[in-house]
């Protein structure tokens, strides 16, 4: 999987990829819904170059962690944001399903994830990202999760992707969560396709 993307990310400029988005709008819809703090902890797993950085820099947000498979995806993440910004994110790069970094992180107050859940195909892959997120993730805290919907497509940059609704990542988070919010939104490629993702946002219970 680190080949595959590393290689994704060093074939072609961040904005003609497939999964980029211009802003993060449905997921600072999400956001704007989260009672947390700008010192709080606020991890994006398989950041990739995403802009929602950007955005919670923009906000005041003053302790975020990007976490990406890839180092050239948050290599091109740090050069865009320039040295002063990219000096306030710490930048870890790990497989979420062999975690050597992710898992010794704690106290977590927000959860982001676009578009890497739906690639782990295998039973233990999930099971492996289920478990890192239950450890980081702290009482009270918030996950956003935003995959593929059941109307969406079934491969994205080359890999089959499984598809999920809010109830499927419900079970998948088990009764520990809450879902707080759900809804569909249809992201368009930069080359016009449709891409329905389901976007949802739970919180962990006390
Ligand atoms: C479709 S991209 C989404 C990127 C970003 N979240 C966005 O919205 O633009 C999926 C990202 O997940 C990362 N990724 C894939 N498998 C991963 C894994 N096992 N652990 C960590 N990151 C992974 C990829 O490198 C890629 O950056």
């Amino acid at each position: 999987m680190k080949g595959h993307w590393e290689h994704v990310y060093a074939s072609k400029e961040v904005d003609r990829l497939g999964l980029y988005e211009e802003s993060p709008e449905p997921s600072i819809s999400l956001i704007s819904r989260c009672h947390i703090d700008k010192d709080d902890t606020v991890l994006d797993v398989g950041a990739g170059a995403s802009t929602l950085i950007d955005y919670l820099l923009d906000q005041g947000y003053n302790n975020i962690i990007s976490v990406d498979i890839s180092e050239t995806a948050l290599q091109k993440l740090r050069k865009r944001l320039g040295e002063e910004k990219s000096n306030l994110v710490r930048w870890i790069t790990d497989d979420i399903t062999k975690s050597v970094h992710i898992d010794k992180l704690s106290g977590i107050a927000l959860w982001h994830d676009r578009a890497l859940l739906h690639f782990l195909l295998e039973e233990r892959e999930r099971e492996m990202y289920l478990a890192v997120l239950k450890k980081v993730v702290r009482k009270g805290g918030y996950v956003i999760i935003a995959t593929f919907s059941l109307m969406g497509a079934k491969k994205c940059s080359g890999l089959n992707v499984m598809n999920y609704d809010q109830k499927i990542l419900a079970d998948f988070l088990g009764d520990d969560f809450e879902l707080v919010e759900y809804f569909e939104h249809t992201y368009y490629t930069p080359s016009g396709e449709e891409r329905p993702y389901v976007y949802t946002l739970f919180q962990r219970k006390n």
